[in-house]
């Protein structure tokens, strides 16, 4: 039996959790910082380092006494050592460090996405390698296939914007808060696909997705409805939603039943902030089993950044580690140069 605390720090959201291989998760807290960041309309780096400080350590505390248990009772401490934000990576890891050194526990630095990819773990039904890994975060969108956890061959990837920041970018363009991927879902389950938004790379014949041509068709179609003196709101702008949910998410779907087919595996692992889209749960369940396939996603709260992927992480990757407490953080990281345990 091996109980991990994980610590996620690496952009707004400072999570702390309890991972024990024999009882999974047996405590997760979390603060998210998306209030602080709001009225700039996006992650402002320096006040998220100052945030994560100011909550880490009561943090810890809540989640030590959430499962009953002291440092001591610890097997090892696992981190979010990149990609993300520099300073913010930074106070993870010392924090990490410091904990580690007083209590020589072992630390284990962990892959940001590698902790999405695995996040379904945590769920009831849980996938097994061989599987396609749909990451769809708000600065990610990639296809992996994942032979054995840590083997991770890039498939596919945007060329421009991620899923999660199309969401977000269109939402601020209608008027909608930060981050916007929710409040577009909200207002497209009462809506209608009344626009045809485009699809970029849909026919490439390739995982090759892009995103970024989405923003200049929803500013025309906002500046057309303007002219038009139609006023962006009520059903107009839940049918705008719509349009654009089904533009993202049919990007999403048909490259993953593309890397399915291509490679004739037919588990398909969803995560990253994108993968709590239901409306993309719903088409990617009907298109997979067209093909005899299934999707697994992670448990809706935990589709977002958190501490409880980055704990898990820590505990399958667990091995006794020297005690060398020389940390650093890759706030830029390719996770397929990961080398598995
Ligand atoms: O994985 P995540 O928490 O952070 C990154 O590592 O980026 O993902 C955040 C992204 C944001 O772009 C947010 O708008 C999007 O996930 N998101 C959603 C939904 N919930 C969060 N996008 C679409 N529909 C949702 N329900
Ligand atoms: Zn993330």
């Amino acid at each position: 039996m091996v109980k991990v605390l994980g610590i996620e720090s690496s952009c707004d959201e400072t999570g702390i959790a309890i991972y024990d291989t024999e009882q999974g998760l047996i405590a997760d807290t979390l603060y998210s910082q998306i209030e602080l960041h709001r009225q700039y309309g996006g992650v402002v780096p320096e006040l998220a380092s100052r945030d994560h400080l100011r909550r880490i350590i009561p943090l810890i505390d809540e989640c030590l006494a959430q499962a009953k248990c002291l440092l001591n009772d610890l097997d090892a401490l696992a981190y979010t050592a990149g990609p993300g934000l520099n300073g913010a990576l930074l106070i993870g890891a010392s924090i990490a460090n410091s904990i580690g050194f007083a209590n020589k526990l072992p630390i284990i630095p962990i892959h940001h996405l590698e902790g999405h990819l695995l996040s379904p773990l945590l769920a009831d039904d849980k996938p097994n390698p061989p599987f396609i890994a749909l990451l769809a975060s708000g600065g990610h969108s990639q296809l992996i296939a994942v032979k054995a956890i840590g083997e991770y061959q890039l498939l596919g990837d945007t060329l421009d914007d991620a899923a999660g920041e199309a969401f977000d970018k269109t939402a601020k363009m209608l008027g909608l808060p930060y981050p916007g991927g929710r409040y577009i879902a909200e207002l497209a389950a009462l809506g209608h696909e009344n626009y045809k938004l485009p699809r970029p790379m849909l026919h490439s014949g390739d995982l090759t997705m892009s995103f970024s041509g989405l923003k200049t068709a929803v500013l025309t179609l906002i500046n057309n409805l303007t002219e038009q003196n139609i006023t962006i709101e009520g059903q107009v702008l839940q049918d705008i939603a719509r349009s654009i949910e089904e533009s993202i998410t049919d990007v999403l779907v048909k490259k993953s039943v593309m890397a399915l087919k291509q490679t004739q595996i037919r588990t398909l692992v969803v995560s990253g902030g994108v993968s709590a889209n239901l409306r993309l749960r719903e088409k990617l369940d009907l298109e997979l089993a067209k093909i005899q396939a299934k999707a697994f996603y992670p448990p809706l709260r935990l589709c977002t950044d958190n501490g409880a992927m980055i704990a898990l992480a820590g505990a399958i990757r667990f091995k006794q580690q020297k005690f060398t407490y020389d940390f650093s953080v890759h706030p830029r990281w390719d996770l397929t140069t990961l080398a598995s345990n």
